[in-house]
């Protein structure tokens, strides 16, 4: 395996081998001394177009951790804002001899087009409405820490879903686990085409968070991204969340063993309210903690080559 671009291009023991060597990772972490020699030598640049505060510095951590030499390069302060190309910009970093770009940008398919410019591995960082692997592995991490197997498991997607990279990965990642899926959100952010994705996939698709909270183990929000939107997708933000937000009173429907996941940032009062993002039964920081093993976990794949341990 030498790029990560997206959740398809990995089976489901592929899957399974980066979450159990993310134990491992998880183990490193807790130690005082945070350092392997796994990747001495070995360069990595984070190539950040769009924002970002937990995976870019969980990648550069998971780097550091593992004894990369990790630069960061955004946007804005590079050559970009002088109108140089993505193409000559990447061939330019390529060219110092850099093994890996962690690539994130707003255009869908910006990394596998990156992929074919450059020799480095690429890994996805979340590109545009289409992916965000890392993100869903980190995910799917997190659930199996807490729920054990997800084979069989029913899992709530919910929220703007039309605008959602983490959906996307999210939804291939937990059908290849075996999970079972229900995705929530009102009809303008569901995502169009969807009836067709259901005849390929197996999922299914709902509009009354109510009604599907009592039989969830657990329930994904996903946050509102206003930055994505043009028009109008709901009346008004008191609205959505009375509708669609993951309230105190929707707390209490869903099953005592059930959990709580979000990506973050969240938009506390909106998609999820402090009730809920603070619960006891809410993952928010473990999927952080979680992400940096999982990052590590990556980086290891890629880099070190098949049949080498950490
Ligand atoms: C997500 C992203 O950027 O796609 N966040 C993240 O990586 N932690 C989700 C989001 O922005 O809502």
């Amino acid at each position: 395996m030498k790029h990560l671009l997206s959740i398809a291009d990995l089976s489901r023991d592929e899957i399974g081998e980066i979450m159990d060597t993310a134990i491992s990772m998880h183990d490193v972490q807790r130690r005082q001394v945070k350092k392997l020699p796994t990747l001495r030598g070995r360069t990595i640049i984070n190539f950040f177009f769009e924002d970002s505060t937990r995976t870019r510095s969980s990648f550069e951590i998971a780097g550091k951790w593992m004894s990369a030499d990790t630069i960061n390069l955004t946007g804005k302060g590079t050559s970009v804002s002088k109108g140089e190309s993505l193409r000559d910009t990447v061939k330019t970093v390529d060219a110092m001899g850099v093994d890996m770009m962690i690539v994130r940008h707003m255009a869908s398919g910006a990394p596998a087009q990156i992929a074919q410019w450059t020799n480095c591995s690429i890994v996805n960082a979340g590109d545009g409405m289409h992916e965000h692997p890392s993100q869903a592995l980190l995910d799917a991490y997190t659930l199996r820490s807490k729920l054990g197997d997800l084979d069989g498991k029913h899992i709530a997607i919910v929220g703007d879903l039309t605008h959602s990279r983490v959906l996307r990965s999210n939804l291939l990642c937990l059908r290849a686990l075996g999970a079972n899926v229900t995705l929530v959100a009102p009809p303008t952010l569901m995502p169009s085409g969807i009836g067709s994705w259901a005849a390929t996939d197996s999922f299914e698709v709902s509009y009354d968070l109510d009604a599907v909270l009592p039989h969830v183990d657990a329930v994904m929000m996903l946050r509102v991204q206003r930055e994505r939107m043009s028009g109008g997708y709901f009346p008004t933000a008191r609205e959505y969340a009375v509708r669609y937000g993951l309230t105190a009173r929707r707390l209490a429907l869903m099953p005592r063993h059930a959990v709580i996941t979000h990506p973050g940032p969240m938009n506390r009062g909106l998609e999820i309210s402090a009730d809920a993002a603070d619960d006891a039964q809410s993952l928010v920081l473990d999927q952080v903690s979680a992400g940096v093993a999982v990052r590590m976990s990556i980086l290891f794949h890629l880099l070190s080559g098949e049949g080498s341990s950490a």
